[in-house]
């Protein structure tokens, strides 16, 4: 179990800049340093999303593993599912450092990494050899800062790991690769889906199984983008949504001098923008498609608050870096007590509760 030790070795972590102290804590996941953190099952927490059996629906959000490094000692975390990634075709060093800052008196995170990783190959190789292992791993997938085609960047993403993938999430939506968000425009939207899901069509007929999409969106889109997206999303057969990535938006920090770095903004602050974009695509497209809900979550409570506002599943990174790595593993157990508490059959039971609330909240 993670103990008061681990707490305080994630701790210790902050005598070094966020990006050593990411090296090490993946150094220490590698060595199995961290103990391993058994969750007790509990059924009201096992869903089948997207034709996937999730034992918990906390899950590691992509950015913290994007070299496919350490997705089995995540799973031993207590997570549920765990997302590799963004990875892109080839390997790219990213922005100049420091690039990814901490502003602890918000509890959030600014990073401009700009899809630093070791590209398609090294976590092809990875992920082979830990292919007959079990638990849940998506392959999130991108395209490099320099290539002449983005779309066939995805494709290529779809086809190298179409045998290894549990889900695919395209991302779209990072705000550290120039251009990428404009993917998000509808146009733009509908050229990349119907690339992407043509590929994994072919994917699926060559390896027999079908593997889903996700498609990962920003949380700094009007009204009107989110209605084009929810249409795109409709049209194509697209398995759910990720609502959201980091905000450019810095709202309500406390801190002054973090706040004026550029980057996608992370953690506590993006809960109620990423709460309420989810909300509002949930609305959107309805009951059926499946949304993963990430920003923010550092609790059952809040985990709990993204199922109320549309969820089905929901991912965490960055209040990983304040709360230590026995988080996930404390907000499944929390959410066992809050069923109780709430005589809830199941989680599905809570899901869209407070729909209105947030899908009402303005940006
Ligand atoms: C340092 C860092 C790196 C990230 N890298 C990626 C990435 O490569 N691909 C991606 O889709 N999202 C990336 N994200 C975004 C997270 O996956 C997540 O969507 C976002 O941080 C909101 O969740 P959180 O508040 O729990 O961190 C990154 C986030 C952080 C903090």
């Amino acid at each position: 179990m993670i103990g008061p030790f681990a707490g305080l070795a994630s701790r210790s972590l902050f005598v070094f800049d966020p990006e050593t102290a990411h090296g090490l804590s993946v150094a220490a996941l590698k060595t199995g340093f961290v103990p391993v953190c058994r969750v007790p099952a509990d059924p009201r927490l096992v869903q089948t999303i997207a034709g996937i059996r999730f034992p918990n629906p906390i899950g590691l959000a992509a950015g913290y593993d994007k070299n496919a490094e350490v997705p089995d000692a995540i799973l031993r975390l207590g997570f549920g599912f765990t997302e590799v990634g963004t990875v892109t075709p080839k390997p790219q060093s990213g922005n100049d450092r420091p690039r990814i800052f901490r502003l602890v008196e918000d509890r959030g995170v600014i990073n401009r990494l700009g899809f630093n990783n070791e590209g398609h190959e090294a976590a092809f190789a990875r992920l082979t050899a830990r292919r007959n292992a079990s638990g849940i791993v998506g392959v999130n997938i991108g395209a490099n800062k320099d290539t002449a085609d983005r779309v066939a960047d995805y494709v290529l993403g779809i086809r190298r790991f179409y045998g290894l993938a549990t889900y695919f999430t395209v991302n779209i939506s990072s705000p550290n690769t120039p251009g990428l968000r404009d993917l998000q425009a509808r146009d733009s939207l509908r050229a990349l889906l119907e690339a992407v899901l043509a590929a994994c069509a072919e994917e699926a007929v060559r390896h027999g199984k079908s593997v889903p999409v996700f498609l990962k969106i920003a949380p700094d889109l009007t009204e009107e983008g989110l209605d084009d997206i929810a249409a795109e999303a409709i049209s194509h057969p697209l398995d759910g949504l990720i609502v959201s990535n980091t905000t450019l938006a810095r709202d309500g920090l406390k801190d002054r001098v973090q706040a004026k770095e550029a980057g996608g903004l992370s953690g506590a602050p993006l809960f109620r923008r990423s709460t309420a974009v989810l909300a509002k695509m949930r609305r959107r497209v309805g009951p059926d498609l499946p949304i993963i809900g990430a920003g923010g979550v550092s609790s059952a409570e809040d985990a709990l608050e993204k199922v109320r506002a549309g969820a089905d599943l929901v991912q965490l990174y960055s209040c990983m870096v304040y709360e230590g790595p026995g988080l996930a593993a404390t907000i499944v157990r929390g959410l066992s007590s809050l069923l109780d508490r709430e005589k809830a059959p199941s989680i599905r039971e809570l899901r869209d509760s407070r729909l209105d609330y947030w899908a009402d909240t303005k940006l």
